[in-house]
């Protein structure tokens, strides 16, 4: 097996980590890194910009016949381009989130980027993060990993990074908010977030991202007998 083929597929909750991971896992691979999480959240930063609430299903699948998403690549980075202009740091805002959040609920627009997302894993030499790579985008994926960490333990990073942007949260809030959306992204119809059969589990709680790509960069050697 090619090792420079690989294809990785990276699913868990938010708040696992699995950006840093991926990224860290892709340059020490030589592997392209492809956030899918980009891909919602500039549907929903679509919907944002054209006025549409983001409980209007019908009015966000109707946007599905103008819209224009491409990803390109800049020195290993990904940019994602709506209608030919790169969205930046749009996507990130908490109401680009919530966005994203409601629009990758929708059957249609899920059904939208699947051939953008599949095109680029036929490729190989990929790792993908997202929540339905290794059970719909690349089900045939080399390496198939859930990872996740206790909902204390995200709830612990991501109060870290809160406080550091100087906001005023307690850890109970944080972990209430954890819980809450663990329940949402996991009863939701459209591809509810759970692990692939053939998914290896990886709770990475006393894992830093560094040896959490360890992790992975060893289930690879092992499958392509490159220890
Ligand atoms: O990973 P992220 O926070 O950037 O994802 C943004 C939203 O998109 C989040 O609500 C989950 C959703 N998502 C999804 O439904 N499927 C994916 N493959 C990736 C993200």
């Amino acid at each position: 097996m090619d090792i420079s083929k690989i294809r990785v597929a990276l699913d868990g909750p938010s708040g696992a980590g699995k950006s840093t991971v991926a990224k860290i896992l892709a340059e020490k691979m030589g592997y392209v890194y492809v956030d899918t999480g980009a891909l919602y959240r500039t549907v929903g930063l679509y919907a944002m910009e054209n006025g549409v609430a983001k409980d209007d299903e019908r009015g966000i699948i109707a946007l599905l016949e103008s819209i224009d998403v491409r990803l390109t690549y800049e020195n290993g980075e990904q940019h994602v381009l709506l209608c030919g202009c790169d969205v930046g740091g749009k996507i990130r805002t908490p109401e680009a989130s919530m966005y994203a959040s409601a629009v990758s609920k929708i059957p249609e627009v899920r059904a939208y980027l699947l051939d953008l997302q599949k095109k680029i894993a036929e490729k190989g030499g990929v790792v993908m993060d997202g929540r339905d790579i290794g059970t719909v985008i690349m089900p045939d994926a080399e390496i198939k990993v859930f990872m996740t960490a206790t909902p204390e333990e995200r709830a612990r990073r991501r109060l870290k990074e809160l406080i550091e942007k100087g906001e005023n949260v307690t850890f109970d809030e944080v972990l209430a908010d954890m819980i809450q959306r663990d329940k949402n992204d996991s009863e939701r119809a459209a591809a509810p977030l759970k692990p692939a059969d053939d998914a290896v589990m990886f709770i990475n709680d006393g894992y830093d991202a560094e040896g959490s790509a360890d992790y992975i960069i060893d289930l690879i050697r092992k499958k392509t007998n490159t220890q």
